[in-house]
């Protein structure tokens, strides 16, 4: 039994994850959250108190943090500015985040000597053409594009400094697109779905070619457990599930699991510097953690998604009607 603290456990993947964690192991949560627009307590209603607590606040406060860390055994970092569309709008929160938070979080490491796990993204990479036959491995050089993978970029190199330099006990791991309940209405899938169920077409970005690898929020979870657990300190695993979809693909499969024609949507203003392609190639994690992934059917997995989104309307009420007007500024 652990007592682990989860950075942005109110966010989209870090709520998954605690969910996860508290259902399938022993451990105790206690989450550090700063509720930024993307942070939701009603993501964690209903957990036990005896086994989970949230702490509301920034995890560049090194204050605050300093305190939680001598408190807990190990360290899931999730907070992050994650949006790519709101980083070309204003670069700023993810340079006091992504970058001056990670270094905060890795001070009070240093410190304390507790163990950290920090959860990245492949957008690091770059991005690959739709025929090249290669994929992200741990070996890809960093090549980000957005201010947003700049600064995640940014942080995973401070991780590998501190390890180096310091013996911070850390692994770090890149993950691919992940869907499921709980992911924020500005991104693209849920975007989607809430769309159709206001009786809004879906909105394309450009042509609609660009591929991204999805995995199920569940299996991103099991195989951050799996690093925390099993992980080579100092190591970087790729996290992915052979998931590769053109946005065109899921776009039209909502349609259809919608009951809606299939060519029902818009298409919009593409995203500035937008990536073609991400892929990873998670060999390391599979044979030397022994780690796989349990959700394989996209299609069942965006039907049970489009389920969560039509009975939690509550939910993601109140975030649409702004974000659809920030879209609408960029003609997007
Ligand atoms: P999200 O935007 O849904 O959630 C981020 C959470 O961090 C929110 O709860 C927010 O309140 C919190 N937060 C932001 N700034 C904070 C601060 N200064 N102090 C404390 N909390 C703060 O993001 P997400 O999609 O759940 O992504 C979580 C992590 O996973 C990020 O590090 C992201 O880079 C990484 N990641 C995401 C994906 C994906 O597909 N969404 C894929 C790979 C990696
Ligand atoms: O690859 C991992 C990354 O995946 C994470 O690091 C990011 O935090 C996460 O947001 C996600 O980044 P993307 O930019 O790939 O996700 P997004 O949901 O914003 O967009 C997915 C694709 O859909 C992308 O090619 C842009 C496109 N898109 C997006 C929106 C919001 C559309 O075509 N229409 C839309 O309305």
């Amino acid at each position: 039994m652990m007592h682990l603290l989860v950075t942005g456990g109110a966010g989209f993947i870090g709520s998954n994850f605690v969910h996860y964690v508290l259902e399938n192991t022993d451990h105790r949560v206690t989450v550090l959250d700063k509720l930024t627009y993307a942070g939701n307590r009603e993501s964690l209603a209903g957990l036990p108190e005896s086994r989970f607590e949230l702490v509301v606040g920034d995890i560049a406060d090194a204050a605050l943090v300093d305190d939680l860390f001598a408190r807990v055994d190990a360290v899931v970092h999730y907070a992050a500015e994650s949006h790519n569309d709101n980083s070309l709008d204003d670069p700023r929160p993810f340079l006091d985040t992504n970058v001056i938070g990670t270094y905060t979080l890795l001070e009070a490491a240093r410190r304390h000597d507790v163990r950290l796990h920090h959860v990245s993204t492949d957008e690091v990479y770059g991005d690959l053409e739709l025929d090249d036959p290669n994929r992200f491995t741990e070996r890809t050089p960093y090549n980000p594009s957005s201010p947003y993978s700049s600064t995640k970029a940014a942080s995973d190199l401070l991780v590998r400094a501190w390890v180096r330099s310091f013996g911070v006990r850390a692994t770090i791991s890149n993950c691919s697109n992940n869907y499921g309940p709980y992911q924020h209405v500005e991104k693209f899938i849920p975007r989607q779905i809430t769309n159709v169920i206001r009786g809004v077409r879906p909105k394309l970005y450009g042509a609609g070619e660009n591929v991204r690898d999805w995995i199920h929020a569940d299996d991103h979870s099991s195989a951050v457990l799996t690093i925390l657990e099993k992980g080579v300190i100092g190591e970087t695993y790729l996290i992915g599930a052979d998931g590769e979809e053109s946005n065109k693909q899921v776009v039209e499969t909502i349609l259809e699991l919608m009951g809606q024609p299939a060519d029902a949507y818009d298409h919009v203003t593409d995203r500035a510097g937008h990536d073609m392609r991400y892929a990873i190639d998670s060999t390391r994690l599979r044979t030397d953690l022994g780690w796989k992934p349990r959700f394989q059917d996209f299609r069942a997995g965006l039907e049970a998604t489009i389920a969560w989104y039509r009975e939690n309307e509550a939910w993601w009420a109140g975030a649409k009607d702004g974000v659809e007007a920030f879209y609408a500024s960029k003609g997007q």
